[in-house]
């Protein structure tokens, strides 16, 4: 072996015993109908999740992604407020190394949520069409504490309902 392939065998064999793991990339909450879910990139290596909450006490581990390798992590049942701010943390590890710790940005449910289309059906009656429009379905079903529900009374959120024909080019809203 030449000296200068046994320096690199050398270099190799120390850095996969000491060197930090590339910490997980694009670390973000993706939220829609205020399911709110955790997710990352880091070429399936197992990863554990943590989160914090606006107290900033102390980050808290996620017992149910504390050693998962699906690059996304359900975080609904803990972001709890709506109102509240949030975080959630993401670290790579191997059985003999592990990545230094990636950050979400801070996360609020009411304002970051996307809200999903309405749900519609359409059915026909005697010389008639019903159409009937239900808000999408949000994960906190309790007629009180729908936070869908609340989002359309505090933002008065409305929607559009228009009829178009075929080879109509304008309609107007009904
Ligand atoms: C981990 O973080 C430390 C301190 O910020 C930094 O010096 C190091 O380069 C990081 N390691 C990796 C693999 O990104
Ligand atoms: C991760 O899960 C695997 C399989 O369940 C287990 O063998 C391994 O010890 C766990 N690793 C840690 C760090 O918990
Ligand atoms: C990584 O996760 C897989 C699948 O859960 C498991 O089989 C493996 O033992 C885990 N590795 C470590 C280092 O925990
Ligand atoms: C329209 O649909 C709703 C919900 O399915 C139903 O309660 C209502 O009776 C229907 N109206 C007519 C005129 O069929």
């Amino acid at each position: 072996m030449s000296s200068l392939h046994l320096l690199m065998s050398l270099c190799l064999l120390v850095m996969t015993v000491s060197s930090n793991l590339p910490p997980p990339r694009n670390v973000r909450i993706i939220s829609e109908n205020f399911v709110h879910v955790l997710v990352w990139e880091n070429n399936y290596l197992n990863a554990s999740v943590h989160y914090i909450t606006q107290e900033r006490s102390q980050w808290k581990p996620v017992d149910k992604c504390s050693n998962v390798t699906n690059q996304l992590c359900d975080l609904t049942e803990y972001f709890t407020d709506l109102l509240g701010n949030y975080q959630g943390s993401v670290q790579s590890f191997t059985h003999n190394a592990i990545s230094n710790i990636s950050y979400s940005a801070l996360f609020n449910p009411f304002e970051s949520t996307a809200l999903g289309p309405p749900i519609v059906r359409v059915t026909s009656c005697n010389k008639c069409v019903n159409l009937t429009i239900n808000l999408p379905k949000s994960p906190t079903v309790s007629s009180d504490n729908n936070p869908i529900l609340k989002l359309f009374n505090d933002y008065s959120i409305q929607y559009t309902i228009m009829v178009v024909t075929p080879n109509e080019v304008s309609v107007d809203p009904l």
